[in-house]
């Protein structure tokens, strides 16, 4: 066997030792470098940033964007992306794709696909630009992975999960039979333009939704961020993460230190060779119980039940204090976050874990809090904990049951 040089020292190098070379191991390391960026006012003409994104350097021909818009995104934002195009003077062309858990397939994969040929979208000069929530990102992202091998694209997002999540990492994903994102590939997009202007049409829930995530960072590694949830989360949901003079300084800091710490852990782990992964706390049990119960639990809700479920089970390992447990509940219900679901039972928790555990190449690599901003990977986790912790917050819930959540 011989292992290619990056370049190998001779164009002839075929023999070895007078023997002809029959198997070669090829090794090369490819580079990846995205750019995320707050970028206010995304859509106003005078800003040039959305126009540029991820392309080379501008040509003396009029640029071409395709730009793939979710349904609703379109119909309240849609005649400013146009007139946005106009503007700029793109060459542009608009793909409005409905996306939502359920329609998180291959259909809509190839919906864009479609879109990309009919477009006749360059290879590389003419990044295509995804603007929606995290359904509509993973989905433009695997076709873009997928047409011709790898095109590149630019992320708008305009959920919250969107901006602190699904916008700013590497992977791409769509459902396939029960299982979440089972399909996927990781293709960052070339840079993620993030505008939390678009949070102001954004209903409650939904924002309350990507607030989990901003929490599942708060409770791993970050108890500054943690505070600031507590003292001001409701207030930051209630007015759409915008706010007078008072709230917008929060809202900022709050934003910037979810995207900085989700930034800080993908980095360098980007491809996921390292499983043991303090973002994928509560994504343990999350994805199962999501799928299940679908269209009734959005993405962050079920995070939101399993992080309840091991904070309970990190209370009773002596990890978590009472108080801090009492702390972390309480905040869940002062976002309106569930934590407790009916589907919390010990069969279809153990099922959630074991298939995890595969995803996991055959161990748990569970996180688990340590107090509040930290976190430890445990590999013994019994069902026996998982049924008593379910029970503690089945009765929890009882207590404190807000209406509007089962
Ligand atoms: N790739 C990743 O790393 C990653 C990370 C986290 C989550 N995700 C994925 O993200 C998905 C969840 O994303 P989501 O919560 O954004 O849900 P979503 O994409 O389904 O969007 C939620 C709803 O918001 C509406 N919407 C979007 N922007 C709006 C706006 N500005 N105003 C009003 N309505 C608007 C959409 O019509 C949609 O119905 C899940 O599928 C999850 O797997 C991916």
């Amino acid at each position: 066997m011989t292992t290619l040089a990056p370049r190998p020292p001779h164009p002839h190098g075929l023999f070895t030792a007078g023997e002809p070379v029959r198997s070669w191991t090829v090794s090369t390391a490819k580079p990846v470098r995205y750019e995320v960026a707050f970028t206010p006012d995304v859509l106003d003409p005078r800003n040039p940033a959305l126009a540029r994104a991820g392309a080379p350097a501008p040509g003396p021909a009029p640029a071409r964007r395709l730009l793939v818009v979710e349904t609703t995104v379109d119909e309240l934002y849609g005649d400013r992306i146009r007139a946005y195009c106009t503007a700029r003077g793109l060459d542009h062309a608009v793909h409005v794709l409905t996306a939502h858990e359920r329609l998180k397939t291959m259909d809509a994969v190839f919906s864009v696909v479609e879109a990309m040929d009919r477009f006749g979208v360059a290879r590389r000069s003419e990044p295509v630009v995804a603007l929606g929530g995290g359904v509509l990102l993973d989905v433009v992202g695997l076709a873009c992975s997928l047409y011709r091998r790898s095109t590149p694209y630019v992320r708008v997002p305009t959920t919250l999960v969107g901006l602190v999540d699904a916008g700013v990492g590497a992977k791409t994903g769509v459902n396939f039979g029960p299982y979440k994102n089972r399909l996927g590939t990781y293709h960052p997009a070339a840079q993620t333009l993030l505008d939390p202007a678009f949070l102001a049409t954004l209903d409650r829930r939904h924002v309350g939704n990507g607030t989990a995530e901003i929490l599942k960072l708060a409770l791993i590694k970050d108890r500054a961020l943690f505070r600031l949830l507590e003292a001001y989360g409701p207030r930051l949901i209630a007015e759409r993460f915008q706010g007078g003079p008072a709230l917008r300084p929060v809202a900022r800091e709050v934003l910037g230190r979810a995207v900085h710490g989700m930034l800080e852990e993908l980095q360098g782990n980007l491809w996921e060779h390292e499983l043991e992964r303090v973002v994928d706390y509560g994504h343990s049990f999350s994805p199962t119980l999501e799928m299940r119960a679908l269209p009734e639990l959005l993405h962050g809700e079920a995070v939101c039940l399993d992080m309840a479920l091991t904070t309970v089970v990190a209370e009773r390992r002596g990890l978590v204090r009472p108080a801090e447990r009492r702390r972390v509940l309480d905040l869940m219900r002062a976002l309106r976050l569930p934590v407790w679901h009916r589907l919390c039972a010990p069969a279809v928790l153990e099922e959630a874990l074991a298939d995890t555990v595969r995803h996991r190449d055959g161990s748990q690599r569970l996180p688990l809090p340590v107090g509040i901003g930290g976190a430890v990977f445990v590999d013994d986790l019994t069902p026996d904990e998982l049924a008593a912790a379910a029970a503690h917050l089945k009765e929890y819930h009882a207590r404190t049951a807000v209406a509007g959540h089962a």
